[in-house]
């Protein structure tokens, strides 16, 4: 394994942000990450973990050691006549580890066709798209300890899921390091398809009785159309997190905007698009400079090339004060600042 000084960190974030790391090592295997994490000169200096860096915004350089995990493979642990569990290293990426369920006729992950990043950065916020959430499908994470280079399996209840939220967002920030995770998949499969794009989208493909593929087509055909491939311009997929308010606020706010769309998180409190609000609020398609709000989606901000992260957070910024001044409603980001 080599450490390198002075990384550039440009292609490994999906903002395509100019960042440089101190030093730089790509793992491979556990026992390369055990080595570099119990090694006594690097066990000193402090360290960051980089996954597929699709949802992280530098607004500095990073003084530290920068792990990049690429601990791949997919091993089948058991399988009977409904199930399948696979262990899969946190180094796969997200969207071909689907692929290959897709292939193989396993489903659960379908829903979520195409999200940017890497297996083990998806149990990290709990991805979720069109009505599913990996915690779903995950039995455990497998994680390595920065501090002892220990390996701990985290059951799902451990994980503490919740709306793109785990364990290693909050009490485990920044202590482990996910190198596996183990997903229970069905053979036959109970397809989610009561989310209103998706039903709309498999009609228009003139699909009745969808199969698992029909179902990854249709979410990858809306996720095209409506969000930029990172590969052209840079984003982070969601810039905030959907924002949660009580039902007797949404009914008040109903009375000045009828159009307002909201969801039941229960009795109390209501769920409601952050990218709606932001649309309202007259930011969609604004452009500053090189970065700005998605056309089509104004809840991607984007780095049209050449934009900094302190232009994306000022931004970011100006819409939550915004949509606070219209709406009374606090935005929170869903991309995390470094
Ligand atoms: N909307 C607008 N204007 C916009 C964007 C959305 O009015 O510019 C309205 C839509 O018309 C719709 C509602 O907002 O009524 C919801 O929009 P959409 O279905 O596009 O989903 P979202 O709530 O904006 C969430 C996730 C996405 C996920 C989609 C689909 C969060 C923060 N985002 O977005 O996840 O793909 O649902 O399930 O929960 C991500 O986390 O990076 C991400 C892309």
């Amino acid at each position: 394994m080599q450490i390198q000084a002075n990384y550039p960190l440009r292609n490994y974030n999906t903002f395509g942000l100019e960042s440089t790391a101190s030093y730089f090592a790509e793992v491979t295997s556990l026992t390369e990450l055990k080595s570099i994490l119990t090694d006594p000169e690097w066990k000193q200096k402090p360290k960051f973990i980089l996954g597929g860096g699709s949802n992280i915004l530098f607004t500095q350089n990073i003084d530290a050691l920068v792990i990049h995990p690429q601990l791949t493979g997919i091993e089948k642990i058991s399988e009977d006549e409904t199930y399948i569990r696979l262990k899969v290293g946190g180094g796969e990426s997200w969207h071909a580890f689907v692929m290959y369920c897709v292939d193989h006729g396993y489903a659960g992950v379908e829903n979520l066709s195409l999200i940017p990043g890497s297996v083990g950065a998806a149990p990290m916020q709990n991805i979720g798209a069109y009505g599913v959430e990996v915690k779903n499908v995950i039995e455990s994470v497998e994680a390595v300890s920065i501090e002892s280079g220990e390996t701990r399996l985290f059951s799902k209840e451990e994980c503490r899921f919740g709306y793109r939220e785990s364990i290693f967002k909050k009490e485990a920030k920044g202590q482990y390091i996910i190198t596996g995770v183990t997903f229970i998949l069905s053979k036959k499969p109970g397809l989610n398809v009561g989310y209103g794009d998706v039903q709309k989208t498999l009609l228009e493909m003139n699909v009745t009785d969808p199969t698992i593929r029909d179902v990854s087509e249709a979410i990858m055909q809306i996720r095209r159309s409506k969000l930029p491939d990172p590969a052209k311009i840079g984003n982070a997929g969601s810039f905030f997190k959907n924002p949660e308010i009580s039902a007797a606020v949404f009914e008040k706010l109903k009375k000045s905007y009828s159009q307002l769309p909201g969801y039941p998180v229960n009795d109390e409190v209501m769920k409601v698009p952050a990218g709606w609000l932001i649309e309202q609020a007259g930011w969609k398609g604004y452009r500053q400079g090189n970065v700005g709000v998605h056309e089509k989606q104004a809840l991607v901000l984007v780095n049209y090339g050449g934009g900094t992260g302190h232009e994306i957070k000022a931004l970011s910024e100006r819409i939550q004060d915004s949509v606070k001044t219209k709406f009374g409603i606090a935005l929170n980001a869903e991309v995390n600042f470094i």
